[in-house]
């Protein structure tokens, strides 16, 4: 949900932002912009468009300068123009700000500007809003200084006054023509992270911009404003005081954040499975005792037997992963346990007993709707733990604990990787929380012994893509999919179903298979296939009926099946997708993957692009 990068340094800063732009281009790709300062003059380039156009606009007219900042934009407040895009300026012309996040009283504070006089507004954007509210509070109090020093400490004070004003969320970086090789960045709800690299230093909305430049970084808290310069940073709070920030070292390295030999980054991730998915175990499993060790959840023994019942929150992917858990949490340790979407958690007065632990389930560690949830349960004394992917991101940060995911950078905007490791960690979960209570140990064992067979079984699932492939291509002309599962794995049909219409555009749903016969079968023809999510378990004879049903209709059925079900279903279904045989519990892990690679071959066919699909962006940091 927008990106930024801010350096300052000694190298030509134009190179660097825009790399560090196209690693952020999964936040969003409506416009990008970039603003240079060199010799005391401030230089921007900036257009609708991709990070690609923005490069060429560059190459055309290039910038020099050692110290600016950029911007790629998903746009929030106002169309996706030239104009809209960052970065915005100040009256003057001399600061330029890039800004993720949304000035929800934007309206009041431009009022009072205009009321004084200032109405050189070129954007509609929020973004223009706070620029102008620096500067003028800058120019007011600089009229007269010539000490570069005390300049900075202006620009600093205008910016922690302006945001004393702001209602909002944000993440900043800022620049002034008249202040040489010096950077301010700010954070309130979106995320920023400091770079720390040597004679230069680095501004982004996520470590992956910067990493091939430094991977000594400082995660910025809310309400921290960073003053950057090449050899030096000072961090304080918007209320004035100094805090303690430690320099972490980053997880990855930029080799990890390339395509390699994949043509898209979702297919490289779908492709990462077999590690991502051990990498979620590793060191968590306990085979003596026959249960999972979870550490990071801060909880005694004692405290993991009291939970009466558990909440998971999160949105899209995440939500289809906790939708799993509940099955999972259910079945193996028996407590209730609820879904919620983060959003509507957040502003409905969910009845909550004493005894309930809630998770916040989130890739990115970063989604406003989630961040939000979590903190309102927590407000409310819930003790609330993390199921994240990204290392010190603002849901990691504020949790009462949890659980990583280890999956490593996952930067498709369509989530694959991530959902199996979530759905790993809610195994694991339920593992432990089931050997606190009923799970014997022979139960708990075969759980284990599921698990550490997963990434084989992925590593065969992965050999059918060829094959899905071509039922892509068979398919491409279809006006729409529906998709079916029971049990653990109708929540594998809501996320089959979000792939697809996130990459390929197609109009497709996902359903219990017995809701068919209550409404959705008045859907079934020929050009809208069914895909049943059908292995060999105890409800597949139950969604035996339901392909019938569809057959029935002359609805064109892709089934994804196991063991004796190929059989049963060969004379059925128009395509079999046949899987390894798992216990059921670990069934959706394996079902998702082919689902993950049909919707990938197909919107290839189709000439979408995969990893940045329309409208979407990777991380949603807006409400
Ligand atoms: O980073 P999060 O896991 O919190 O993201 C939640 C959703 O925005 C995300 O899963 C989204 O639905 C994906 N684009 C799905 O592919």
């Amino acid at each position: 949900m927008c990106g930024i990068v801010g350096y300052v340094g000694r190298a030509e800063a134009a190179p660097i932002l825009l790399d560090g732009l196209r690693r952020l281009e999964y936040r969003g790709y409506d416009s990008a912009g970039v603003a240079i300062v060199d010799r005391g003059h401030l230089a921007t380039r900036k257009c609708s468009g991709r990070i690609a156009a923005l490069a060429t606009l560059v190459a055309k007219r290039p910038l020099s300068g050692s110290f600016g900042v950029s911007h790629t934009r998903w746009a929030t407040h106002g169309k996706v123009t030239d104009e809209n895009a960052h970065p915005h300026f100040d009256a003057s012309g001399k600061l330029a700000l890039v800004h993720n996040g949304v000035i929800e009283n934007y309206q009041a504070l431009r009022d009072d500007l205009v009321r004084g006089g200032d109405t050189n507004f070129r954007s509609e954007t929020d973004t223009e809003v706070l620029a102008h509210l620096i500067g003028k509070l800058y120019d007011e109090s600089c009229a007269s200084t010539v000490d570069v020093h005390q300049k900075k400490a202006r620009l600093f004070a205008a910016v922690r006054a302006a945001l004393q004003q702001v209602i909002g969320t944000y993440g900043i970086a800022l620049v002034h023509a008249d202040v040489p090789d010096f950077m301010i960045g700010a954070r309130r709800g979106s995320p920023l992270v400091l770079g720390v690299g040597k004679d230069e230093n680095f501004l982004a909305s996520d470590v992956s911009a910067i990493v091939a430049y430094t991977r000594d970084a400082v995660y910025l808290n809310d309400f921290d404003i960073v003053a950057v310069e090449r050899d030096k940073f000072e961090i304080s709070s918007l209320a004035g005081e100094s805090g303690d920030h430690q320099v972490s070292k980053v997880e990855f390295t930029a080799e990890d954040i390339k395509k390699g030999v994949y043509p898209h980054y979702m297919l490289k991730e779908i492709f990462e499975q077999p590690d991502s998915v051990r990498d979620a175990m590793r060191g968590r499993l306990s085979l003596e005792e026959c249960t999972a060790k979870l550490g990071g959840l801060n909880m005694t023994p004692a405290q993991l037997r009291d939970v009466g019942r558990i909440v998971l929150m999160g949105c899209g992917t995440a939500l289809h992963a906790g939708r799993v858990g509940e099955y999972l949490i259910e079945r193996l340790a028996n407590i209730p346990t609820e879904v919620e979407f983060a959003h509507e958690f957040r502003h409905r007065n969910t009845p909550m007993t004493p005894e309930t632990l809630v998770f916040a389930i989130s890739q990115s560690g970063e989604t406003a709707d989630t961040l939000g949830a979590l903190r309102e349960s927590r407000r409310k004394g819930f003790r609330t733990l993390g199921i994240c992917n990204n290392v010190a991101s603002t849901i990691a940060r504020e949790s009462d604990g949890g659980v990583y995911m280890h999956a490593g950078p996952e930067i498709g905007v369509a989530a694959t990787k991530s959902f199996s490791s979530q759905v790993v960690i809610l195994t694991l979960i339920g593992l432990l929380f089931g050997r606190m209570r009923n799970l014997s140990t022979a139960e708990g064992s075969r759980v284990i012994e599921a698990l550490e067979a997963l990434p084989e079984q992925i590593e065969i699932v992965l050999k059918l893509s060829d094959q899905i492939k071509a039922i892509a291509k068979k398919y491409a002309d279809v006006n729409g999919l529906l998709f079916f599962g029971r049990q653990f794995n109708f929540p594998i049909a809501l996320e089959g179903a979000l792939k697809m219409k996130e990459i390929t555009y197609l109009f497709a749903e996902g359903h219990p298979s017995a809701e068919l016969k209550h409404g959705i079968i008045a859907l079934v023809r020929p050009d809208l296939p069914s895909i049943f999510i059908a292995p060999d378990d105890a409800v597949f004879s139950k969604n035996l009926n339901n392909i019938e049903q569809v057959k029935a209709r002359k609805g064109p059925i892709i089934a994804l099946t196991s063991g004796n079900g190929v059989n049963q279903l060969k004379n059925i279904a128009n395509e079999i997708i046949s899987l390894p045989a798992a216990p059921d519990c670990v069934m959706p892990i394996l079902t998702v993957i082919p689902l993950q690679l049909l919707a990938y071959h197909l919107a290839v066919e189709l000439g979408r692009d995969v990893d940045k699909p329309r409208n979407l962006a990777k991380s949603v940091t807006v409400e």
